[in-house]
């Protein structure tokens, strides 16, 4: 049984009854600093600027910026609230493209205000906390499920941050690699740096420390070297969407990940709750992937590292084909090589 309490230091979200504390991730690991959101619009400026990501952690900071928003409001019955909200909700959604998350949050909280009768802002406090709550159950359960897959003895590779930070606890793909490390089936955890904002090098080895799991870093350029060692079994990750076909768009550089695991006969696993599957889009080539600043490329902290007049290109996402894939992880069940078919008999069977 898993000591779940050991996984419970770090928090990304937490709603205080009339403020959004987030945890700075721009500032980690040497700061552990708090911005304050006090209304929508701080929310949404945290979620583009960084403060808080990760697909499902901003799902649940944009649930907790509409009940600010809702907060805000005056004394209005349910209507006049809903129309007052559509606009922060739209902002909310504009933060940021590619995860999914953010818009299935604010599906719910659109449907919340819409169930009649009652007192609407509490319905909006009570699915806030229902959206944070399930997905700390959700990670914890598809733990258990991505771990059983994974031979005892393995080394596994990671990529990006899908802990606690990411999430509303125990993570997505990391929530798998601390269930393998508790159940002895993870021998050793290898964490790409993640270039350019490296959340890998300054999220994914920080958290882990923090529970007592030691993983090295790598730098992403060393992950075929790695793989071609023959010790890693498997590669973990998360999601920002899933569609329709089983794509899978993740952070920058997975689907290289992928094409190296397949050459090397490693196993891909992709980890996410249900939340990140996106049935109403066919496939990758549909997502759109959000393009962020040059300067994020070619500076660190505030240091320019690359001479003036050159260009960058800055995507940090990118989409991983199904056929790349070996498992998706979900809280309702594992889809074995993901397809159309498959997906849609994942979807009929446990989603309905
Ligand atoms: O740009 P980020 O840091 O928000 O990207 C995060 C990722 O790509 C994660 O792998 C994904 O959101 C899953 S987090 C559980």
């Amino acid at each position: 049984m898993i000591d779940y309490s050991r996984y419970d230091r770090v928090r990304a979200v937490a709603f205080t009854g009339s403020t959004l504390e987030l945890l700075d991730q721009r500032r980690l690991p040497f700061a552990q600093d708090t911005v304050v959101a006090r209304d929508v619009d701080a929310v949404a400026q945290a979620i583009r600027d960084l403060v808080v990501r990760g697909a499902p952690a901003i799902g649940i900071a944009a649930a907790w910026g509409v009940v600010l928003a809702g907060d805000a409001l005056g004394d209005v019955d349910a209507d006049a609230a809903r129309t007052a909200l559509e606009p922060a909700m739209a902002r909310l959604n504009a933060a940021r493209p590619t995860a999914v998350n953010l818009a299935w949050a604010l599906r719910r909280m659109r449907r919340a205000l819409d169930i009649a009768g009652g007192d609407w802002r509490a319905r909006l406090h009570a699915e806030a906390r229902a959206i944070e709550r399930e997905d700390l159950a959700a990670n914890r359960h598809m733990g258990h499920l991505g771990a059983a897959l994974i031979e005892p003895g393995s080394d596994v590779l990671t990529h990006c941050n899908t802990g606690s930070l990411a999430t509303a606890g125990f993570g997505t793909a990391l929530g798998v690699i601390r269930a393998g490390v508790a159940e002895r089936r993870i021998d050793n955890v290898y964490a790409c740096e993640t270039r350019p904002w490296l959340q890998g090098a300054r999220l994914t080895v920080w958290e882990l420390q923090q529970d007592g799991i030691p993983a090295t870093l790598i730098a992403d350029s060393a992950a075929s070297y790695l793989l071609h060692g023959g010790r890693v079994k498997w590669i973990v990750v998360g999601a920002d969407r899933i569609t329709a076909n089983g794509d899978v768009a993740n952070k920058i550089g997975t689907y290289q990940l992928a094409i190296a695991a397949k050459y090397h006969g490693v196993k891909f696993m992709v980890v996410a709750p249900s939340s990140t599957v996106d049935m109403d889009t066919a496939s990758g080539a549909q997502i759109e992937i959000e393009l962020r600043e040059a300067n994020e490329l070619l500076g660190y902290a505030g240091q320019r590292t690359v001479a003036e007049g050159i260009a960058a290109w800055n995507p940090v996402f990118d989409v991983t084909p199904a056929e790349l894939v070996d498992a998706i992880v979900t809280e309702r069940g594992v889809i074995h090589r993901p397809d159309a078919a498959r997906m849609a008999e994942w979807m009929r069977a446990h989603v309905g």
